[in-house]
């Protein structure tokens, strides 16, 4: 889905006279996939590092990330910082050369990274002022993940383009797809005229895909979606108890997105210590009290649980997230490292 925006913002542009604008911009900690022009907006150093790329036609801006922006957990400063960042770097490249902005709604990979609400229809209106594209990458936040059917609907922003998958299918079998809006579509359809636009994969539109993927919708809009609201929200009130826990610096998500941020010092931020490994210790003994995180290196625990969770699911959850903290807590290196 990524790789496809790339090639039809393209053409959009080409097809509006503006070849030059073939710069691309996106955010630091972002992740848009490991193909080889996707893994170049991707912002992980393990995404290029050996690789080659990011390409010289792919530029980053600073993360929002609220726990740790320098300048603060305020929502309007993050904001305002956000927008200076992106006006600077079009400015820096050229305004007339940039093709596109890409952003998740919450970054994913990136360690569950929540932007402070406003923040993406901020993003979104100074995209148009500058007259560049918005892409959401909705690839995680997607089919109900935050709560509602897509992200953005929740901050009321329509993008250019969005980047699906995972939920389109609810993961059972492999399917992407991007959604473009009609202006935009219209400026490619009329560049092409009588002529075909070539693109298209050997597996596009599989029908097996397709047939799962109706499913999943017929299911999402008879009370998935509902349930996934409901335990979204029992998922975070549990979560958020968790803030007097001494391990754990933040608690961020929305709906069935979320994450516990661990620190070994709660004034300082500091992250827990190397030894700790957490992206390998604490995922092993999260995996043997029977809970499936995602574990970052960072010490960031992930979750993104089922959307057909019941309460008693989600209870289960926390509980075994508490049992994993307090062994935590009790490893010699952590208790070593435990500043306040
Ligand atoms: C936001 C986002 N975009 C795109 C992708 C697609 O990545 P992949 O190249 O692994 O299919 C992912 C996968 O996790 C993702 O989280």
């Amino acid at each position: 889905a990524v790789d496809s925006t790339i090639r039809f913002i393209r053409y959009y542009w080409i097809a509006r006279g503006q070849p030059q604008r073939d710069q691309f911009i996106s955010i630091e900690q972002g992740y848009h996939g490991s193909s080889t022009v996707g893994a170049g907006l991707t912002a992980l150093p393990n995404f290029h590092a050996g690789f080659g790329i990011p390409f010289d036609w792919q530029h980053k801006i600073p993360s929002p990330y609220p726990y740790r922006n320098p300048v603060g957990e305020d929502a309007a400063s993050i904001i305002e910082a956000s927008l200076a960042a992106l006006r600077a770097k079009v400015e820096a490249i050229g305004p007339d050369r940039v093709a596109a902005f890409y952003a998740e709604p919450i970054q994913g990979s990136g360690g569950v990274i929540v932007p402070p609400k406003g923040w993406l229809q901020a993003m979104r209106d100074l995209c148009r002022e500058l007259d560049i594209l918005f892409v959401a990458d909705e690839v995680i936040t997607g089919f109900g993940r935050t709560g509602p059917l897509f992200a953005c609907s929740e901050e009321e922003i329509v993008p250019d383009f969005m980047t699906t998958a995972k939920g389109l299918t609810s993961g059972y079998v492999p399917m992407g797809a991007v959604f473009m809006a009609d202006h935009v579509y219209q400026v490619i359809a009329d560049g092409a005229g009588a002529s075909a636009v070539g693109h298209g994969y050997t597996y596009s539109a599989h029908p097996v895909s397709a047939a799962v993927g109706l499913e999943v919708l017929r299911l999402y809009e008879n009370g998935l979606l509902e349930n996934g609201v409901k335990a979204g929200a029992r998922l975070m009130a549990g979560l958020e108890a968790l803030r007097d826990h001494p391990l754990v610096g933040d608690v961020r998500g929305r709906g069935m997105l979320a994450a516990l941020e661990l620190v070994s010092s709660k004034t300082t931020k500091t992250p827990l210590p190397a030894e700790a490994q957490p992206a390998r210790r604490i995922f092993d003994r999260a995996w043997d009290n029977g809970l499936v995180i995602r574990a970052f290196a960072n010490g960031v625990l992930g979750y993104a649980p089922p959307l057909c969770c019941t309460d008693q699911d989600i209870d289960a959850i926390l509980e075994r997230t508490v049992k994993t903290l307090d062994q935590t807590l009790e490893d010699p290196d952590v208790r070593k490292a435990l500043k306040d």
